[in-house]
């Protein structure tokens, strides 16, 4: 009976380590260092608590100028907008749309996104991973509505309805990153060679010299 629980335990305890999650890296590397005035932590260093304010806690967003290619523009609270957000695994952004407006496909390396919408109607989607088969998974939103978006997969809301929208996205890091698909691989700085992207994409030259030309607007 003895040995039975034991084993019990050891299943228990087995088990819930495999379910065990990473932690979350706060930025894109982290090359360690033995400098002590590195700021590239995990994180930020952190205001003495003695100095803390109200303000430390409070910022205020307008509506976002949706003047550009995209008809959108994304205004982010992430931890370099809000110090006071620093190492409590959480942030937000704010979505405005003109009509016919796009957050084209992007992906948050290290946040889970939870959207809501405020004002107007939402085409929204993600696509899976490709041990998962790539499958596209969609809803148009209209107000009220809220959409998840999980970690890491590339993901869009275009503006379907008649006039402007906003959504509120939350998102499970203080520092989520953005990597918008488009820009990473045809605006990369430097440019990713054209011969590789030839091959990746199966297409022409001209193809790939007509992408990388094109003003890839950052809407963030
Ligand atoms: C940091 O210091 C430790 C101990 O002196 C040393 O072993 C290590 O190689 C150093 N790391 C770097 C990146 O310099
Ligand atoms: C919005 O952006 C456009 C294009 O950059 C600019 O011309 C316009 O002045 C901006 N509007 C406001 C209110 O800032």
């Amino acid at each position: 009976m003895k040995a039975v629980h034991l084993l019990v335990a050891i299943f228990v305890l087995s088990s819930s380590l495999v379910s065990a999650y990473d932690p979350s890296p706060l930025q894109d590397f982290c090359v360690a260092t033995n400098e002590t005035d590195g700021v590239f932590v995990n994180g930020k260093f952190c205001k003495d608590a003695k100095l803390v304010k109200a303000e430390d806690f409070l910022r205020h967003v307008e509506a976002g100028n949706t003047s550009n290619p995209l008809g959108a523009q994304v205004s982010q609270v992430f931890v370099d907008q809000l110090g006071g957000l620093n190492t409590l695994g959480i942030s937000l952004a704010r979505i405005d749309f003109a009509a016919k407006g796009l957050n084209p496909p992007h992906t948050h390396p290290r946040a889970t996104e939870i959207l809501f919408v405020v004002e107007g109607s939402l085409y929204v989607g993600f696509v899976s991973s490709n041990q998962d088969g790539n499958r596209l998974f969609t809803k148009v939103l209209k107000k009220g509505d809220v959409f998840v978006f999980p970690i890491g997969l590339i993901h869009f809301q275009l503006n379907v309805g008649y006039g402007n929208a906003v959504a509120i996205a939350g998102l499970s890091s203080q520092n989520p990153g953005t990597i918008t698909v488009a820009n990473a691989l045809f605006k990369a700085n430097p440019p990713i060679s054209t011969q590789l992207l030839t091959k990746a994409f199966q297409v022409d030259k001209s193809v790939i010299d007509y992408l990388q030309k094109q003003f890839w607007s950052d809407n963030n």
